[in-house]
């Protein structure tokens, strides 16, 4: 039996959440330059959109460029936006194609025009697929998210369209961008690290998080079955004990 043949598809996570690290790592052990290993990230993306899809989950969420990146050199930073418009260029029929509908979260503000109009016109060309919603988290972090919504919440609180007494974590989570979205049961973070790096801070409060110590350039199919193959195996109790959980 393969790997992913052992999964149950009755028993799959919503949403996974990935924190696709490891690239300029990948770059300076073949010796090349972190760029590189940006550029050799399209595969391993490619791989897991495609994995997902297949298997049936409903959302996957790719963190692709944090609110911190931006203080990265300027040259790596131009890169890969640079990256991120071609790409998204590219595989726009293969997302349509496939029935894959393409979301943003994060600043949008922030990115350069190009960026933002490719980004735009990927997420309307396949606003009306159904088959799975790939989420790019860019120019992202949970710290912007949580100070966004509460802006929001101010707002509308002063133009008297709520009330305090209206706010619930179900409020809060609809001002967050990703509203009518399922939190993620499956956090995936390559290269080894074991930390959020601010990402979905408010979002992964009962995700499974899973760790590799895998290089994201090196990412495929298998690695994601894998990974839900571990969430698969978890007692997920959400504060109960084991004898209350009913299967
Ligand atoms: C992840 O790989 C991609 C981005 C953050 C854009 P890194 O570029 O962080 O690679 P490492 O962690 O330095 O190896
Ligand atoms: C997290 O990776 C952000 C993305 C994968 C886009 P980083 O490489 O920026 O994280 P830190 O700085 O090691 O925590
Ligand atoms: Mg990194």
């Amino acid at each position: 039996m393969n790997l992913q043949e052992k999964i149950d598809l009755n028993n799959l996570p919503k949403h996974v959440a990935v924190i696709m690290d490891g690239n300029g790592r990948w770059a300076k052990k073949k010796g090349g330059l972190r760029i590189f290993g940006h550029q050799n990230a399209i595969t391993a993306v490619r791989e897991t959109v495609e994995a997902a899809a297949e298997l049936g989950i409903g959302y996957l969420t790719l963190y692709a460029f944090s609110t911190e990146n931006w203080s990265r050199p300027k040259l790596e930073v131009n890169a890969l936006m640079q990256l991120l418009v071609t790409t998204i260029r590219k595989e726009t029929a293969t997302l349509t194609k496939n029935n894959i509908r393409l979301k943003a979260i994060g600043d949008m503000d922030s990115l350069p025009d190009a960026c933002r109009k490719e980004l735009m016109e990927a997420i309307t060309l396949t606003e009306s697929n159904t088959r799975m919603t790939l989420v790019l988290a860019l120019s992202y972090s949970g710290r912007w998210d949580i100070t966004q919504a509460i802006k929001a919440i101010g707002q509308d609180l002063e133009a008297g369209k709520l009330t305090v007494t209206d706010i619930r974590e179900e409020t809060v989570s609809n001002y967050l961008s990703t509203r009518n979205m399922p939190d993620p049961e499956l956090l995936i973070r390559t290269s080894g690290e074991q930390r959020i790096s601010n990402f979905l801070l408010w979002q992964l409060a009962y995700s499974e998080l899973y760790i590799t110590d895998l290089l994201w350039p090196d990412f495929r199919k298998q690695h994601l079955y894998e990974a839900l193959l571990s969430f698969q195996r978890r007692e997920r109790r959400f504060g109960k004990i084991s004898e209350q959980l009913t299967k």
